[in-house]
């Protein structure tokens, strides 16, 4: 679990606010959820057998002895919100939440107990439509964070009943085949058998090859879907593969899944994953609600950003205001009120704490300012301040009380 520190927030922000500017041009509205559910809700919708419920849950009773987990996904817990506020009733919804989610995971490079999901979730649309806008949605993101690199891959798992078919025909092909599984996959044969394709082991790859392919196994209505959205993202020139052995890690999948993939972030090069999983809204007592969404790893986006110097935008202040003497720290202090008053895109930082000059240059070039604006007892009596740039060569610049507000709002960004 990481702090993230004053250092590295404004890239947090920066990448915040350009995805909430994506998701909310696509018209998805943002539901904040609680961070704390009800156990059993994970362990119905993500699945008793997987990788996350199993091992992974931050799980505890509370004081009346209900078992609480603190989230390890938001899916779950969107669902239940619609669920419980009626949201999807003769209605489509379109939703995003983002926030910190907690997986007890072996901590490595890029991935962390508690790390960072953006999540987008859309209800009530079958068609493979609006498959192909959530897909388009993600690959606006990298374009608006100028990432390039990462790779698409889809696709189609099927319905249930296909997949339960695909199922026993794995199965029974894996079973003869025993003696040449890993212990893991000998665990999953009987609990979780789809996962076995999912293995890293090397030694496994020639078998999982080699294994029925769950391509062959759809069912018409299935493939039929998966191939409209082919054809979507062919004639949007979106770039993807087809991976027949992506399975994803949880339960409630059906038909379209997807993953965004890079190899810059070595091992978790997962940046964003998703799919459909139109059973879960019924499977948790609701209504029949056909349902799509994904969920990206703000910790990876960020590492891919610095990977890829990406240049961020600068969230130093523009002007350090160096006070000294009595008069000057007094009317120095209400012209930065005033400039802040009308100059909103100014970011100002005033001293406070006095000292010399050479201390409060000091400082002033710590933060990172562009300019200094000087005012001392000299400066206040005479009614004029002093900007000095702090980052190039060019000549400092007496100004007028009255033109300080003119010569910053000319400063880039400012207004
Ligand atoms: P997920 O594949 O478990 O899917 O997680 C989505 C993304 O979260 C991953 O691709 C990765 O970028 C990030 N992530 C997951 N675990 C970690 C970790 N331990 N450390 C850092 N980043 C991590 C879901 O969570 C689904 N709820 C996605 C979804 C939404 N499907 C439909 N709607």
């Amino acid at each position: 679990m990481n702090d993230i520190l004053p250092g590295e927030s404004s890239a947090w922000q920066y990448l915040e606010d350009t995805l909430r500017d994506v998701v909310q041009a696509y018209g998805y509205q943002e539901i904040r959820l609680p961070l704390l559910e009800k156990t059993e809700l994970f362990k119905r919708s993500i699945g008793e057998v997987t990788d996350i419920v199993e091992k992974e849950m931050y799980t505890f009773d509370d004081r009346n002895g209900d078992s609480l987990t603190l989230r390890p996904e938001g899916t779950a817990s969107c669902v239940r919100a619609c669920m419980e506020h009626g949201l999807l009733h003769n209605q489509v919804q379109r939703l995003w939440y983002a926030g910190p989610m907690f997986r007890h995971e072996r901590p490595q490079k890029g991935r962390y107990r508690q790390f960072h999901q953006l999540g987008v979730e859309a209800f009530g649309m079958s068609g493979p439509d609006i498959d192909a806008e959530i897909i388009f949605m993600t690959a606006r993101m990298w374009q608006r964070l100028g990432l390039q690199d990462a790779e698409l891959q889809i696709n189609s798992l099927g319905t249930a009943a296909a997949r339960a078919e695909y199922r026993m025909v794995l199965v029974a092909w894996l079973r003869e085949h025993e003696a040449e599984l890993d212990e893991d996959s000998r665990r999953r044969l009987q609990s979780n058998p789809l996962r076995i394709l999912d293995s890293k082991n090397p030694d496994m790859q020639s078998l999982i090859e080699a294994a029925p392919k769950l391509p062959d196994y759809l069912d018409e209505e299935s493939r039929a879907h998966f191939s409209e959205l082919c054809d979507l993202l062919d004639r949007a020139g979106l770039v993807y593969r087809v991976n027949p052995r992506l399975v994803r890690g949880l339960d409630y999948y059906s038909k379209t899944v997807f993953e965004w993939v890079t190899d810059q972030l070595g091992a978790q090069g997962t940046i964003c994953a998703g799919g459909r999983y139109d059973g879960l809204v019924e499977q948790l007592g609701g209504k029949p609600t056909t349902a799509i969404g994904f969920a990206l790893g703000l910790e990876r986006l960020l590492a891919l950003l610095e990977a890829g110097a990406v240049e961020l935008p600068s969230s130093s202040p523009h002007v350090y205001l160096v006070l000294n003497g009595e008069q000057g720290v007094r009317e120095g202090m209400v012209l930065a009120e005033k400039l802040r008053a009308s100059l909103p895109g100014l970011r100002l930082l005033s001293n406070c704490g006095n000292g010399s000059f050479k201390s409060q240059f000091k400082r002033a070039d710590k933060s990172g300012a562009e300019y200094a604006l000087v005012m001392g007892d000299d400066e206040a009596s005479q009614g004029v301040l002093m900007l000095k740039p702090l980052r190039s060569k060019a000549e400092q610049e007496v100004l007028s009380v009255q033109d300080v507000e003119n010569r910053l709002a000319g400063l880039p960004g400012v207004s």
